[in-house]
């Protein structure tokens, strides 16, 4: 083994510099050099000297992580070195959120605390239904979510002191406990139907599904089969490193914001297409193909760029993405309590043709976690605009160990990337009566 350094020679100035690799747990996988150790190649002087150019942040790590390890290539998720398969079928949702903020799995007095504190967060501010009446009927619930999400701040000045142990501490309660809150309030927003509180007697999952279906009943009782199938869900989308929500969680905390609003920019961040909101677009996609025989059609489209196949890619998966393989064994249970639903065997199909097809293979291009987790969402009773909000929940521990484990890293400091400027160089202003 040679040593553990770079060692680049710039043809500029025939000069040669040597530069030290840095590893993280695995010596075969996340080598990486410190681009600042670029900056001292320079061609004269003054000279700003060298920058890494990486749009979308396609090979730069902004970070040490403890938190989640992928494997892209071997399709391989863990959670604090425990792998997403186990936890998915061994643990809870809550067990999994202290797991990924506190990096070791509860002892049973911990997790019964724990719960303890998150069950009893769950009520939100009265003045916070008034901004829901604000919106309007049609608002989409990710819309709402944001909003109000970013307005908790407001109600807990307290947040800002983002320094304090203890008071992040209340604060991830706080989030963890109230997001369901928003979620559910914002769904019954939407049909016109009273907004229906907490149950602390019900799981975390299980309480959620009675604020948003509970009815005239006086105490809901959540179907057993889809109260575990939810939780499962939440615990497959707790997190996923560094993707574009959590990134955006980082970059925005990094300016010692208070939580609420960098989990709002984090929400905001979920909500489009390429990202939370695929669960909903793959919906749509498929009710859109309608039936079996048009999907050749469908795929013609995607090849020829007018369509993408949603729900399939990943940045970081070249190989089947392990949460989707679990929520297809999920939606089976589903289906048992909800009755089949022809999308599935549409989604199924689908998948088939395009795991065959030469474009989708050379592309390695697999279903992600979003591909099934519509379906089943479908045929829980959930509305598709809802989708992305339950991706929020799920993932809203995890946005809060990122943001946590940022500002307790002694090498972070306010996220500010540089660029490379490409525009004019000076010039003098022109008067409008001198300007062609
Ligand atoms: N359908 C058709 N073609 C695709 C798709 C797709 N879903 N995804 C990627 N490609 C093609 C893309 O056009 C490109 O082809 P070419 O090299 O010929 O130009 C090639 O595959 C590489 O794709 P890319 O866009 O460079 O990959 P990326 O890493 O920038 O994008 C992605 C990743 C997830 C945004 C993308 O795969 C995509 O848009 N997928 C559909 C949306 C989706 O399902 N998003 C959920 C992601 S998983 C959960 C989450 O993170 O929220």
């Amino acid at each position: 083994m040679g040593k553990d350094t770079l060692t680049i020679t710039d043809n500029r100035t025939g000069k040669t510099y040597e530069i030290p690799i840095q590893y993280g747990t695995y010596p075969t996988y996340g080598a990486s050099i410190r681009t600042a150790d670029l900056r001292q190649i320079k061609v004269s002087e003054g000279d700003f000297g060298l920058m890494g150019y990486d749009p979308a942040f396609m090979n730069t790590a902004s970070c040490k992580s403890t938190i989640t390890f992928i494997d892209g290539e071997r399709g391989i998720l863990r959670y604090r070195g425990y792998p997403i398969e186990q936890l998915a079928e061994r643990s809870t949702f809550l067990e999994t959120a202290y797991l990924i903020l506190h990096g070791e799995l509860p002892t049973r007095k911990q997790l019964d605390e724990w719960t303890y504190h998150i069950t009893h967060h769950t009520m939100i501010h009265e003045n916070i239904k008034k901004f829901m009446d604000g919106f309007h009927y049609d608002a989409h619930p990710m819309g709402i979510l944001v909003g109000t999400v970013g307005a908790l701040s407001t109600f807990y000045p307290d947040a800002k002191d983002i320094r304090d142990p203890a008071d992040r501490k209340q604060q991830i309660f706080r989030l963890i406990a109230k997001m369901p809150t928003l979620a559910a309030f914002a769904y019954r927003h939407s049909l016109g139907m009273p907004y229906a509180y907490p149950d602390n007697d019900l799981s975390y999952a299980g309480n959620f599904l009675n604020m948003l279906f509970k009815k005239t009943e006086l105490k809901y009782k959540p179907d057993p089969v889809l109260e575990k199938a939810l939780d499962v869900l939440f615990v497959l989308h707790v997190d996923h490193e560094q993707n574009c929500s959590a990134n955006a969680m980082r970059s925005v905390g990094s300016s010692h914001v208070d939580p609420y609003s960098a989990v709002a920019a984090a929400t905001a961040a979920l909500y489009g297409p390429l990202h939370g909101g695929a669960n909903e677009a793959v919906l749509r996609m498929l009710r859109e193909i309608g039936s079996k025989e048009k999907i050749p059609e469908f795929i013609k489209k995607v090849k020829t760029r007018e369509a993408l196949l949603m729900g399939f890619g990943h940045r970081i998966y070249k190989n089947y993405d392990p949460r989707a393989r679990i929520i297809r064994e999920i939606a089976r249970q589903v289906f048992t309590v909800t009755g089949p639903n022809p999308l599935l065997d549409i989604a199924i199909e689908l998948e088939r043709i395009a795991l065959e097809d030469e474009f989708f293979v050379t592309r390695r291009l697999y279903p992600n976690v979003d591909f099934y987790s519509g379906i089943i969402y479908e045929a829980m009773g959930f509305p598709v605009d809802i989708y992305p909000v339950l991706f929020a929940i799920g993932r809203t521990p995890g946005w809060l160990a990122q943001w946590q484990e940022m500002l307790t890293d002694p090498d972070q400091k306010i996220a500010r990337p540089r660029q490379v400027y490409t525009g004019s160089d000076h010039r003098d202003y022109v008067p409008i009566e001198l300007r062609r």
